[in-house]
């Protein structure tokens, strides 16, 4: 009973069970150095403010270190019965300094204090998931401009469309990593507002400095209404929804990954440290690691909904149901950082088939839509021209040939605008090359592109 915190008002123990089961010191515990950074922070401002004597301030700002000197040492014992980690530390210090201790949670309640912490946590997690993005990014890019002479088939519906350059299929990749470094960088500026000072709800009568605070503690204001400071948890879900889009992002990269690695499009090999064998097929070596991201890519989604249901309906202001933010959020931060880091070293690592993606990208008539620009350059409408390559195609098809292997005369029973010249538009690369406009998969335009992205 004595070591609860709040027992005064109590004249019975908690329940045990009660108190494992309302307990967040379990998953909590990555906190401790933010929840300490953010009362060092405050003790100071209250000693500035003289709320508290600045030798009281000096003494518990000491206490503090040595208990996060304990923490980084593995060496605090956590206790369920403290409930969660600013009861935990809290208690620690007033063990450690003495009575004095207790003027530390001065102007301040744990619900401003968490608010704090997660957003002191998830800021630092954002700026090693920033750099991780960077080296995905970087990955790509370097696939792209080792392999600029290698042609894939480009698919619609997983069926050949047009023949595209490999880095530039690559660089679409690193399109989607660049939003969402984009997205993360902008909700990162959303929350950096401190909420310290909303106290419990309603504002704290002390003369508190919040603007100070915000200043040491690196945030770019002060968030301006209590009730909102202490219930607002828009900072995870758009941490959330940032990490559901980058691992659907993952689950794509993983999922061709995964297909070109099959023995039936053997268009890439993954390095060996990524893959595992089975225990029966002596054959086999397994995509492992893409499978597994695109695996976790649901529990990532799963976080999201998590998060958005915990918040919906809840009456301001701060509600214990928040206290279920966390893990939701937690784990999302750790499958990101795991699935890119994984990804980084894995792009830089595997090999590409050239050989087999050049004779996949001439198969199923990849150079048919080529036929037909040409026939719009001699200025037959493009409808027109649409009906003369699917006669063309069909004929192909019935005759098992290919369409740069048509002679003349068979090009010609399809118009008589085709000439002896079609075939320097039918080959891989004439049709790669044709779409030099930007955005397009040119060797020059994807150069192009790649010198922008060198010099940004
Ligand atoms: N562990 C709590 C949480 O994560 C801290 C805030 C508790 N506040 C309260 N009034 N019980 O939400």
């Amino acid at each position: 009973m004595s070591q609860k915190l709040w027992g005064g008002r109590f004249t019975q123990p908690t329940d045990k069970f009660v108190e494992e089961f309302t307990a967040s010191i379990g998953f909590e515990q990555r906190l401790a150095s933010y929840d300490i950074q953010g009362s060092k922070a405050h003790a100071e401002m209250l000693g500035r403010q003289e709320i508290i004597s600045v030798a009281e301030a000096t003494q518990i700002i000491a206490g503090l270190n040595d208990i996060l000197a304990t923490i980084e040492a593995g060496e605090l014992e956590f206790s369920v019965a403290l409930e969660d980690i600013h009861m935990n530390v809290e208690a620690r210090l007033i063990e450690k300094i003495g009575a004095v201790g207790g003027k530390l949670h001065t102007g301040r309640s744990r619900n401003d204090q968490v608010a704090l912490d997660i957003r002191l946590y998830l800021r630092d997690e954002i700026d090693a998931i920033l750099v991780y993005l960077d080296n995905l990014e970087t990955s790509l890019i370097e696939q792209a401009e080792q392999n600029l002479d290698v042609i894939m088939p480009g698919f619609t519906h997983l069926q050949t469309a047009q023949p595209v350059l490999y880095s530039h299929h690559m660089l679409a990749y690193r399109e989607m990593i660049a939003r969402d470094r984009s997205r993360l960088r902008d909700l990162r500026n959303r929350f950096n507002f401190l909420p310290l000072g909303a106290g419990a709800l309603a504002g704290t009568p002390f003369p508190i400095d919040r603007e100070w605070v915000a200043e040491q503690l690196g945030f770019d204001g002060v968030t301006r209404n209590s009730l909102d400071s202490v219930s607002d948890r828009d900072f995870a879900i758009e941490f959330c929804s940032f990490a559901a889009i980058l691992m659907m992002h993952l689950s794509r990269l993983a999922e061709e990954l995964i297909l070109w690695s099959s023995a039936n499009f053997s268009f890439i090999e993954l390095s060996d440290a990524f893959c595992t064998g089975s225990s029966i097929m002596p054959q086999k070596k397994n995509p492992d690691v893409p499978e597994l991201v695109r695996g976790k890519t649901g529990r990532v989604y799963g976080n999201l909904i998590s998060l958005l249901t915990l918040m919906k309906s809840l009456p301001l202001a701060y509600n214990k149901d928040m206290q279920e933010d966390k893990e939701p959020l937690f784990d999302s931060v750790d499958t990101v950082k795991g699935s890119l880091k994984i990804f980084v070293d894995m792009i830089a690592e595997m090999s590409v088939k050239a050989d087999n993606m050049r004779i996949a990208a001439g198969y199923g008539y990849s150079t048919a839509t080529d036929i037909a620009d040409y026939c719009v350059r001699k200025g037959l409408p493009f409808r027109q021209a649409h009906e003369v390559v699917g006669k063309t195609v069909r004929y192909c098809v019935e005759n098992n040939k290919d369409i740069p292997d048509l002679t003349m005369a068979e090009f010609q029973q399809f118009s008589e605008l085709i000439e002896a010249d079609i075939y320097d538009f039918v080959t891989l690369e004439a049709s790669v090359n044709a779409r030099q406009a930007t955005g397009g998969t040119a060797r020059i335009a994807v150069e192009r592109e790649l010198a922008r992205l060198k010099s940004a």
